[in-house]
């Protein structure tokens, strides 16, 4: 069975779009097998590979509340080692019609599984909000990274995550891991960011610190182009860091 990975955090904007784009793109440029879902309403990892609400006839929404085939959601992108499940704004109702249902938490995982041994790694985009969708995600994930920008009002954000995650692991899911911290917006030699990482070593350990992903303009660049940052800009500072870390999460077997 592939690793399942949740790409969490409630603060909104500390990267995880990017994240689950480009260690999507890099870990599938590997040879993996690989698996993109995107399950946030916004649907911008979907927007990051150019597709609009137009160009789908199918997504998440439909894998979960339509019971559509799983073959029939995921879509391909230009690699053929990296697929996508795309979200759209259907997505919003998902939350509105079924987040008092109970076993609706569970539907994520239970299709999921159904196709997990298809994949090396299925890696979910999550929104900013504590809602069904990420809660389904994190009961679904066997792992979740947290990319965490390098300011001090992130760091309650990341104890707020850890508390979640220890809530899931006690009520729904016994086997989920917190793997990684990945600091985001890393600026290189500021007193600032190396304190960030300090705070974060002292409370869960140095080990749990993944590869920084620098400030690089091109990483904000490539989604308006529908391109990862490997199409967009191979010699970039964001395409090495993403490169480094997509390895790195290979070795966290
Ligand atoms: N390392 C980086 N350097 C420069 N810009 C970045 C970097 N990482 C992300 N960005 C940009 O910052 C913005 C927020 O990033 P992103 O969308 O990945 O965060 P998010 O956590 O998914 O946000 P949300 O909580 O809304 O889902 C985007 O415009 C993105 O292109
Ligand atoms: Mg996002």
């Amino acid at each position: 069975m592939g690793r399942i990975i949740s790409v969490s955090n409630r603060k909104g904007g500390s990267g995880k779009t990017t994240t689950s784009v480009n260690v999507s793109a890099a870990l599938a440029r590997n040879g993996n097998k690989v698996l993109l879902i995107d399950a946030d309403p916004q649907a911008h990892t979907t927007l990051s590979f150019g597709m609009t609400s137009k160009d789908i006839n199918l997504d998440l929404y439909s894998l979960l509340v339509d019971r559509k085939k799983t073959e029939q959601v995921i879509t391909g992108t230009y690699l053929n080692t990296l697929k996508v499940i795309p979200a759209t704004r259907k997505l919003t109702s998902f939350e509105r019609d079924y987040s008092g249902l109970k076993e609706a938490r569970v539907w994520f995982a239970d299709r999921i599984t159904e196709i997990a041994d298809k994949f090396d790694y299925i890696i979910i985009d999550t929104p900013p909000t504590l809602s069904l969708l990420s809660i389904s995600a994190l009961i679904a994930s066997g792992e979740v990274l947290i990319p965490m920008q390098t300011h001090f009002l992130s760091l309650e954000g990341l104890a707020e995550m850890v508390r979640l995650i220890s809530q899931i692991r006690k009520l729904y899911n016994p086997e989920i891991k917190l793997k990684g911290v990945i600091p985001t917006f890393y600026k290189e030699k500021t007193r600032l960011s190396k304190s960030i990482l300090y705070e974060i070593g002292k409370n869960l350990g140095t080990g749990i610190i993944l590869h920084p992903v620098r400030v690089n303009i091109s990483l904000a660049e490539a989604p308006s182009y529908g391109k990862t940052i490997f199409q967009y800009n191979i010699k970039s500072n964001g395409a090495y860091d993403y490169m480094a870390l997509a390895r790195q999460i290979e070795e966290l077997k």
